[in-house]
């Protein structure tokens, strides 16, 4: 349990269809009911999902966030892509960058062209980083996150509207989470780097990677994160609402 205000992401991946929307009445019957209204939700369903959630989450406390967008800001003739002027127009407010998963397909460059569409956009981004399993083991961690973090953020301004989500690569969807001093090291050198773009210290940093209900208590312990990015444990109402409750209740 931690007494910090903490966000919590619930990122559906390619999965979500319109039976998750019963699940996601649940949590927001959860959030009408809290008394305490510090905590920041944020849902980031499919983009086919996005109108629909947006609907549903109306006039509260949750908010929406897209899982992508194209890197060009313009509307163009770029067939099955996403702008950020689209998923503002149906209501997103947040958009994840750079999660690993769209890694295979984006460069460090193309994710800074991502993040500078969105400030533009006034949309909040959550910028995913971390490493990968053959990075880790080659001890390239540091230097993998370090480039990550200069590239991504490269002539960003309004860096308060930036989240940062530490997502090691091979923890996500493995089960498999870091040690605990992987994580202290690894959360602690991306706070050094950021600290030098982010003079007041103001961007929060929350981890990614295998959080369940199982894990959460263990990962709150740490003490270093202002909340979690939570993947399949977020398709089931119960495991999503039994991760914030252990976390702040
Ligand atoms: P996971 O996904 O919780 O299923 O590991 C995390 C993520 O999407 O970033």
């Amino acid at each position: 349990m931690t007494n910090n205000k903490m966000i919590f992401i619930a990122n559906w991946k390619m999965y979500g269809d319109k039976n998750n929307l019963k699940g996601l009445k649940e949590v927001l019957k959860f959030e009408r009911k809290k008394i305490d209204k510090k905590n920041t939700i944020i849902y980031c369903p499919p983009y086919t999902l996005l109108s629909d959630v947006s609907k549903i989450l109306k006039n509260s406390n949750i908010k929406v966030g897209a899982q992508n967008c194209h890197h060009s800001y313009e509307y163009g003739p770029n067939t099955g892509c996403i702008n950020v002027k689209l998923l503002k127009n149906v209501g997103a407010e947040y958009v994840i960058i750079g999660h690993s998963e769209n890694r295979f397909y984006d460069n460090d460059n193309i994710i800074n062209k991502k993040l500078l569409a969105a400030t533009k956009e006034n949309l909040k981004i959550i910028f995913c980083l971390g490493e990968t399993l053959k990075e880790k083991k080659s001890n390239k961690t540091f230097k993998v996150l370090k480039n990550q973090i200069r590239i991504g953020l490269k002539k960003i301004k309004n860096i308060n509207n930036v989240i940062i989500a530490y997502e090691p690569r091979w923890s996500i969807g493995t089960g498999n989470l870091p040690k605990k001093s992987e994580l202290i090291n690894n959360t602690n050198f991306i706070k050094k780097i950021i600290r030098s773009i982010d003079k007041k210290g103001k961007i929060k940093i929350i981890y990614g990677g295998s959080v369940n209900p199982s894990n959460i208590s263990e990962l709150c312990k740490i003490k270093l994160f202002n909340g979690f990015l939570i993947g399949s444990a977020s398709l089931k109402h119960n495991n999503f609402i039994d991760i914030i409750k252990k976390t702040t209740i």
